[in-house]
Parts: structure tokens; C-alpha cells; sequence
């Protein structure tokens, strides 16, 4: 039984507390930012309004505060969003946090100092001094894991040995753990697919989005050696099992469809979208400017249309 402290009650910081508390850990969840989480955490049948369900009544809600970071957790995970990530990573510095930390957050981001791509654990250590960092990643719909419907994923970090510890401490027999040394690899396939199911969703029929998807997955393999990951894992989890289920089923590949039917982003977002989320579009204005001006555009056609689409707003225009 390890003690687990969850930061980010949102869709899926809730929903990964299910597994966890099933396999009998005691779990506090806690939420900086967002008044309706903290309000459907806080009330008495702990149910969800993202997740539509009731979460387990063994669930420890804490007020976020600077004092609770400095208590004695065995695992931290992160779960905010990519704008949470400076935020808690402020935080942590300032504490000198050493508790293994573990991050479901997904995003990469472009530090202008050094015009250079970082992930979120390069992120977290080279600004905020924050080390022991694993990453969980793949192929997970928060509402689905809620339900607890089967739901494959992989941690990474490069002593495989601290990973599987973490594995052994959340695993159940419906959230089933891969592992892997290739960080830099897992972190750019779950951030990029978040761009290229948009590009999926925009053909307009299963015929033209297949020939999207196959598309995208070589463009994919390229960036991910491009950023140093290792080939093999863009046929992963993290990687064509991730690319799968955000373009069947989430908020990217919608806003594709849109895109693909010839609207703008501006347009289609507060006409159809205007609170949802994007996180390709998140992505896409975080990683233009590195991509314009470093990776040749005959290796990402598709890549760089979606950028110019979302960047300067115009119609996405795809040729394949
Ligand atoms: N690893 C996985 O298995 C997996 C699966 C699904 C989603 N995700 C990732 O988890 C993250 C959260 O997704 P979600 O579905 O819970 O989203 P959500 O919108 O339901 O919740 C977002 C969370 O981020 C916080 N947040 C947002 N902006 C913030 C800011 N500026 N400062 C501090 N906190 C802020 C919110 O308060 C909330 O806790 C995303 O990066 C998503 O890609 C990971």
C-alpha cells in the first residue's frame, strides 16, 4: 500500500485514480486551477461532470496548497494539462521535491531561448531542477479508463527497473502497463498524433482518412527520429495505438473534420467547438515556429500544412 498524490482533477487525473486506489493505495487527489473540478471533487458523492461517473468514495480530496506538496507521498502524479506544467513545475523547484514523479501530461515545448524542442521531463529538469521524472502515455480515453474498460498503456524511463515499480503500484486487471526505456521517443509520438488526428479527421470519408493515417504514421516515424526517439516505438502505444484513438474518437480529429470541410480554425472553433480544448492546435502554435525553420518540409507535407492552416488561419489544403 504506497501513498499517491494526484495533481489535476480534470478528466484524467480523476479517471487514474480509479486503477489506483483499486490496487489498494491510499490516494488524495487535489486541483489548482479549474472551480468546477474542485467543486465535483469536494462534494459528497464525489461525481465527476467531465466523466460522468461517481468517483471511489476512498478518494482523499485536499485543497491545493504549497504544504501539501512538501508531505510524504511515495509517487507524484502530474496530470494538469501543457500551461500546468510550468506552474506545478515552479512549485516543485521550490520545494526541492525528490518523491518519484510521474507525468500523464502530454505536450512538447519550444524553448526560445535556445530554439530548441524540449519534452516535459527535459522541461521539468532543466528549468525546474525536478529529477526522477517517469512519463505514462498511450492510448487512453479518461471516460473509458472511468469505466473501466480495457485500457493498454506504457511507462517509460531509462532505468526500466523504477518504471516497472511504478507499474506494479497502479496496474489492475483492466489498466495494463507496458514499459520502456525510450522517453524522447514515447514523448514526441503522444504529442504529435495530437496534430496528425486532426489531419486524419480531415479527409471526409474512411477512404481518404486511411490514406491520411498511413501518411501520417511515416511522417510521424521521421519526426520521431528526427527528435532522437527510437523507430520502433512509433509502432507502439504511445505511437499508432495513440494516433489510433485520438482520430476515432477525440476532440482533434473533430475539429479536422471541420478543417477538412473547408472552415478555418477561428471559424470552426467558436462556431462548433467554443469550449473544447484543442490540443493540437496548443501543439501547433508551440512547435511552428522550431518546425518552420529547422525540419524540411518535403519530409512533413502534412505536418506543414496543418501548421500554416492554424497559424495563419487559412484553409487547410492538403495535397497526397
Ligand atoms: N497519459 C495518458 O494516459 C493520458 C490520457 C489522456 C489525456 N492525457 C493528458 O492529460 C492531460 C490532461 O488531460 P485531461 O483530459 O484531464 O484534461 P482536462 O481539461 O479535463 O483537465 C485539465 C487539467 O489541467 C489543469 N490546467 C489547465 N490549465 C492550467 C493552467 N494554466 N495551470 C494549471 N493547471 C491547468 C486543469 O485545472 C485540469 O486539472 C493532457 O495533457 C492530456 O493530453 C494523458
Amino acid at each position: 500500500m504506497k501513498k499517491i498524490l494526484v495533481i489535476g482533477g480534470g478528466a484524467m487525473g480523476s479517471a487514474f485514480t480509479i486503477p489506483c486506489i483499486e490496487n489498494k493505495n491510499i490516494v488524495t487527489i487535489t486541483e489548482p486551477y479549474n472551480n468546477i473540478f474542485i467543486k465535483n471533487l469536494s462534494s459528497k458523492n464525489k461525481f465527476h461532470s467531465a466523466l460522468k461517473v461517481s468517483l471511489p468514495k476512498k478518494l482523499k480530496f485536499r485543497k491545493f496548497s504549497e504544504n501539501l506538496l512538501k508531505e510524504k507521498f511515495d509517487l507524484i502524479v502530474i496530470a494538469l494539462s501543457l500551461p500546468g506544467i510550468d506552474f506545478i513545475g515552479k512549485k516543485l523547484k521550490k520545494f526541492k521535491i525528490k518523491t518519484p514523479i510521474l507525468v500523464l501530461t502530454k505536450g512538447l515545448k519550444y524553448e526560445k531561448k535556445n530554439k530548441k524542442i524540449l519534452t516535459i521531463p527535459e522541461q521539468l529538469k532543466k528549468n525546474y531542477n525536478v529529477s526522477n521524472i517517469s512519463i505514462l502515455k498511450g492510448p487512453c480515453l479518461a471516460k473509458e479508463l472511468a469505466k473501466k474498460n480495457q485500457t493498454n498503456v506504457i511507462i517509460a524511463n531509462k532505468s526500466i527497473k523504477k518504471a516497472q515499480q511504478i507499474g506494479k503500484m497502479i496496474s489492475t486487471s483492466y489498466y495494463l502497463i507496458e514499459f520502456s526505456k525510450d522517453v524522447i521517443g514515447i514523448e514526441v509520438c503522444s504529442a504529435i498524433k495530437n496534430i496528425y488526428s486532426m489531419i486524419i479527421g480531415a479527409g471526409q470519408s474512411l477512404n481518404a482518412s486511411s490514406n491520411l493515417f498511413q501518411k501520417s504514421v511515416i511522417e510521424m516515424k521521421y519526426l520521431t527520429k528526427y527528435f532522437k526517439g527510437q523507430e520502433h516505438t512509433i509502432m507502439g502505444l504511445a505511437g499508432v495505438g495513440d494516433l489510433y484513438v485520438s482520430a476515432a474518437g477525440g476532440r482533434n480529429s473533430k475539429m479536422g473534420s471541420y478543417l477538412g470541410k473547408g472552415y478555418t480554425f477561428k471559424i470552426a472553433k467558436k462556431r462548433f467547438m467554443p469550449y473544447d480544448t484543442v490540443e493540437g492546435e496548443q501543439l501547433a502554435k508551440e512547435i511552428a515556429p522550431f518546425i518552420f525553420k529547422k525540419v524540411s518540409k518535403r519530409k512533413i507535407p502534412l505536418m506543414i500544412s496543418l501548421l500554416k492552416t492554424i497559424i495563419n488561419n487559412k484553409r487547410l489544403k492538403i495535397k497526397v
